[in-house]
């Protein structure tokens, strides 16, 4: 058997389950299918700077249970490489470390960002595999991220902490929940959690529609509720004008229009900026009702992974190892049931998965009387 050469990287936001993917295919690589494996630093800036590390045996040792990743991230973007002081197309210079270290395959860890990434390297020439990592949940064609399940456990044990405290004031807690455009991980903190109210990016919401909610469980004597907000969500009214600036940009024809949508856009991505802290005071006035803002942040992405999610790494990572083997390249590995199955990185990319509007989680949710924001 010829020993192959399989380079590593991690890119994007860091999520827990990152280490215990690099295990998987590290320890399967060595152990079942004669690899050597290098890591490159820093994600995709690592490859282009040629910093490495060895990934032996000894190196993929006790490290499925850390938080993080051992080779370090960045959200470096090889066509748009920051490089003194200008944004430059690096994807040849990264070409070059590849050959040079004579690699038969660069396995990519990432988001639907890292996708993108790993499939312009892929058009290179490079024979790429990746897997589906990030806490939001928004990869397309997989059934589940990597660090999901971490994230969902930290913020509905924030949600379970923070219902106690409103609970005792007879506030309104508004928490804010990470996920991007995406509303995976509010939904189902919210549902687990039993947050009165839910607001996702899926389902622009009416405020007033959320103060009649909460001021009719006060109604009922519970003076007290918690509202979990995606950091993406929105309100109805800024969702049709994005929508607008949205329309706007796709007819744009002349430099001048082009130009002017994208400012608009940046103009209302700015107002969107604080809308956490906005809906909680306008709840505050209209309901009478006392209220706090808690924002979880990078809480949610921090620390040891789950159970869940060292066990989909694991099963992504080993397969991730035998695919290789075979001389399968262009694809992520995703997780469909049980099993996980290699997808061509054109059918990945360019895609978000969104929460539909009729996923089982927000038919519970409805039918256990949970305000979504919209009726
Ligand atoms: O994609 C993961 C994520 O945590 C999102 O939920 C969040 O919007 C973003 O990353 C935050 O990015 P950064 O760590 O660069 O602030």
């Amino acid at each position: 058997m010829v020993t192959k050469l399989v380079g590593i990287l991690t890119a994007g936001g860091d999520s827990p389950g990152l280490n215990a993917a690099i295990r998987a295919v590290g320890k399967a690589g060595i152990g079942a299918f004669d690899m050597q494996i290098i890591g490159f630093r820093d994600g995709f800036r690592g490859l282009m700077q040629n910093r490495t590390i060895r990934l032996g045996s000894q190196e993929l040792a006790g490290i499925l249970t850390l938080g993080g990743t051992i080779l370090g991230t960045s959200r470096d973007k090889p066509h748009k490489m920051p490089v003194g002081g200008q944004l430059l197309d690096m994807t040849d210079v990264m070409l070059d470390t590849y050959h040079d270290h004579h690699l038969d395959a660069l396995v990519c860890l990432g988001g639907g960002g890292t996708q993108k990434n790993a499939y312009r390297l892929s058009q290179k020439g490079m024979n790429i595999i990746t897997l589906p990592k990030t806490i939001d949940n928004d990869v397309a064609m997989t059934d589940v991220t990597f660090g999901f399940d971490t994230a969902l456990g930290i913020a509905t044990e924030a949600i379970d902490r923070l219902h106690s405290t409103a609970h005792s004031h007879h506030r309104i807690i508004v928490v804010e929940v990470m996920g991007h455009n995406a509303g995976w991980l509010a939904l189902g903190s919210g549902v687990a959690g039993g947050a009165e109210v839910i607001l996702i990016p899926e389902i622009p919401f009416d405020i007033e529609i959320v103060a009649d909610a909460i001021r009719r469980r006060s109604r009922k004597g519970s003076r007290f509720s918690i509202v979990a907000i995606s950091e993406g969500a929105m309100s109805q009214e800024v969702a049709a004008q994005l929508q607008a600036a949205e329309e706007s940009r796709q007819n744009a024809v002349t430099d001048e229009e082009i130009e002017a949508a994208a400012v608009q856009l940046a103009e209302i991505e700015k107002r969107r900026a604080g809308s956490t802290l906005r809906a909680a005071n306008k709840l505050e006035e209209l309901t009478g009702l006392e209220s706090r803002v808690t924002i979880l942040g990078h809480l949610q992405r921090g620390g040891t992974p789950s159970a869940a999610d060292r066990l989909l790494a694991t099963r992504l990572g080993s397969e991730c190892a035998s695919l290789i083997d075979q001389g399968v390249f262009g694809v992520m590995v995703a997780s469909r049931g049980e099993s996980a199955v290699p997808i061509p990185l054109e059918d990945v990319v360019g895609k978000r998965k969104c929460v539909p509007l009729d996923h089982p989680w927000i038919q519970s949710a409805r039918r256990v009387g949970t305000c979504l924001g919209d009726e």
